[in-house]
């Protein structure tokens, strides 16, 4: 059974949550989930509304529409509320719709539809009396928004006077203000997609800001009207072309719905081609005077509704493909492909796996292709149109040798399997392939291995190419002069990564192993050896005395591991990295006690601790044979609680009767 204030609080949790993001995304224009986690959130919110019918919050997102205006601007009431518009995801949708319509009506009628693309911009809305633009007023919560005037008449596709005689003493007209695609290219590093830039743009406190950046506007329905003169959404779209205003030149009508699924599979894949963002078709009841008796519900018209397009794959083109090497020498084809948007993100590089992935699906330059991004998943193709394949495209032909270094390039004999590796290699194990070397530097730097904090793997490839770092041990060795003088490095920053350089000299054994970036020993295998071999002299004893073949007696190293590190070693590069680091670092000797204190216990953090990192407090319960799980499930014992803990975390451990204990009360476990 469940408890009414559990769900309560679940609920609340939810609402907090969602309205942090709306503002992200609606005042600060910086959204940090994508719009699919943000529908997500709401859908949740509106089951449990659903569900639970106690619930109720005046900041549900069942309150409102959008955002409520930013404080930086006078507010403005809409004459007419601007509502949202109901989704459809698919016919069943669709036909649902058109029956509720004919439902509404009473009597089975022919309907004719106007469809227009859904133009993912901001909507804007514009009032013109007798002809002169009066008011710019963004939608705000659909009630009230924000005057905006002077910013909205930077944009050039809005008429500030309008002559034409049809035009009524006072009209409301709305539309979408958007970016195109080319113009969010110059702005790509600020924001995530072209619609965050134009709604950043355009609520910028001074117009002169606004101006400099080319925003559209695309005019498409209207609000209050002193006339009631307009008989169809088709005949009114007209009316707006001949007032000045720049309407969607792909608008159509249509009278059934397979007319309309049609079109929406056609347009979904060539929305890449478009010059801007589409994220799905609007259909519109095409008679303005049944579009009156159907009305509205509480925040959506009951004669319109957004057939979206799907939030997780896209179709695109390839325009090249690029291979990439990774730090074991494989061999990752990526597509390069036209910028398209995906459920909020633009993509323009999707992987393509390997070279088999590849012949299979018959991937060539040129080739139209979906493209799939679900989750934090990176973005991969799925396959290729063939109905869009232009007449001669050349098969892919993937490279023998490496591109980066120009060694030979293999794909393995896998003995078990009797099957040759699908991954192409390059043959080069070591410092002399030059992206090798950089993706070796990024591992050894990396969290699980030598962490250093201030230095990231964008940092690593500048520092590659000013020949700052060239071997990981160059690292501890760095002109600090020269990078003092490189742009956006202030003396703090320097400071803070001097400070994260020393501070990863001390590391533990396995995580040094681990930082070598040898193949097949990733990190569970690094704290085997290392509990094996107890401290780094040994490691190199066994190294240099060619006794590798002994860690045969390691539980849990094999002959793959094994042929792996001997490969590793026989390059005498390799080996002098190993020696020259030992020579800076302070690699701790292994203390892992099988038998420790923590032994077959799990543990989980939440919230700062103090005076020791969580990198360290993990090592710690490792060292005594501890182990750390990554979620609040029924295997966790014990949940260690620092400074401000997540409150879900504490609130589930709680209700599976998990133990909750502080860091001082971990302490006395450990001594
Ligand atoms: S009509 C009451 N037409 O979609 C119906 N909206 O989710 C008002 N949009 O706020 C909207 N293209 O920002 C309409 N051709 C179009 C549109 C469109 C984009 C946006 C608009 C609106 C949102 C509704």
């Amino acid at each position: 059974m469940f408890k009414k204030e559990d769900v309560k609080n679940k609920y609340d949790l939810k609402i907090k949550e969602y309205n942090k993001h709306n503002k992200l995304y609606y005042e600060d224009s910086l959204p940090i989930i994508s719009d699919r986690e943000f529908d997500k959130l709401k859908a949740e919110i509106l089951n449990l509304e659903k569900n639970y019918t106690f619930l109720t919050n005046i900041k549900s997102p069942s309150n409102s529409v959008g955002f409520y205006p930013s404080k930086k601007f006078e507010k403005f009431k809409h004459k007419v509320q601007m509502l949202s518009l109901s989704n459809a995801f698919d016919t069943d949708d669709l036909i649902n719709f058109e029956k509720k319509i004919l439902n509404y009506l009473n009597k089975k009628i022919p309907l004719e539809y106007s469809v227009e693309p859904k133009i993912d911009g901001i909507s804007a809305s514009l009032t013109y009396l007798n002809g002169k633009l009066a008011y710019g007023v963004s939608r705000g919560d659909g009630k009230e928004g924000e005057l905006i005037t002077n910013n909205l008449k930077t944009i050039k596709d809005i008429p500030h006077i309008i002559k034409n005689s049809t035009i009524p003493k006072e009209i409301e007209i709305r539309g979408e203000v958007f970016i195109e695609k080319k113009d969010f290219e110059k702005l790509k590093g600020k924001f995530a997609n072209p619609r965050n830039a134009a709604s950043g743009t355009l609520r910028q406190k001074d117009s002169k800001e606004t101006g400099k950046i080319p925003l559209k506007f695309i005019a498409y329905t209207f609000g209050f009207s002193s006339e009631d003169k307009f008989k169809k959404q088709s005949d009114f779209l007209k009316e707006l072309k001949s007032w000045g205003f720049l309407i969607s030149e792909y608008n159509k009508i249509f009278k059934s719905i397979d007319g309309l699924v049609n079109f929406h599979r056609q347009f979904e894949e060539k929305r890449f081609d478009l010059k801007y963002d589409v994220d799905g078709l609007v259909y519109k009841i095409n008679s303005i005077q049944l579009q009156k008796r159907l009305g509205f519900t509480s925040n959506a018209p009951r004669w319109a509704i957004a057939h979206k397009f799907s939030a997780d794959h896209a179709y695109s083109e390839v325009l090249n493909i690029d291979i990439q090497v990774g730090r074991t020498g494989a061999l990752t084809p990526v597509a390069k492909v036209k910028p398209v948007n995906i459920g909020g993100v633009v993509v323009s590089n999707a992987t393509l796996h390997n070279e088999d992935e590849i012949l299979r699906k018959d991937i060539r330059i040129g080739d139209t292709v979906k493209i799939e991004r679900a989750g934090d998943v990176i973005p991969h193709v799925i396959e290729v149109d063939l109905r869009r394949r232009k007449k001669k495209l050349n098969k892919f032909l993937f490279p023998t040798k490496c591109p980066s270094c120009g060694s030979k390039t293999e794909k393995e004999y896998n003995k078990t399997t009797k099957k040759f590796d699908a991954v192409r290699r390059c043959t080069n194990e070591g410092f002399t392939c030059e992206k090798i070397a950089i993706e070796k530097i990024k591992h050894f730097i990396s969290k699980d291995a030598i962490n250093i904090d201030g230095l990231g793997k964008k940092v690593v490839e500048k520092f590659w190419d000013l020949n700052l770092i060239k071997f990981p041990q160059d690292i501890y060795n760095l002109n600090y002069k020269k990078i003092s003088s490189l742009d956006g490095w202030g003396s703090q920053s320097v400071s803070n990564l001097k400070y994260s350089i020393e501070n990863s000299k001390k590391v533990a054994l396995d995580k040094f192993i681990f930082s070598l970036g040898i193949r097949h020993i990733g990190i569970e295998n690094a704290k085997i050896i290392a509990d094996f071999i107890k401290n780094i002299r040994n490691f190199l004893n066994y190294v240099k005395n060619n006794k590798i073949n002994q860690f045969i007696n390691i539980d849990g190293i094999g002959e793959t591991q094994i042929k792996s590190l001997e490969k590793f070693f026989q390059n005498r590069i390799n080996i002098k990295v190993v020696e020259e680091l030992i020579e800076i670092l302070n690699v701790k000797d292994s203390n892992l006690k099988k038998n420790g204190k923590l032994k077959n216990q799990t543990f989980m953090f939440t919230g700062k601790l103090q005076n020791i990192s969580r990198a360290e407090a993990k090592s710690l319960i490792e060292e005594n044979s501890g182990s750390i799980v990554s979620s609040v499930n029924k295997k966790l014992d014990y949940l260690i609680i620092g400074e401000k803990p997540t409150n879900s975390k504490v609130e589930q451990a709680k209700s599976l009767g998990i133990k909750i204990i502080t860091q001082k009360e971990w302490s006395d476990l450990l001594y």
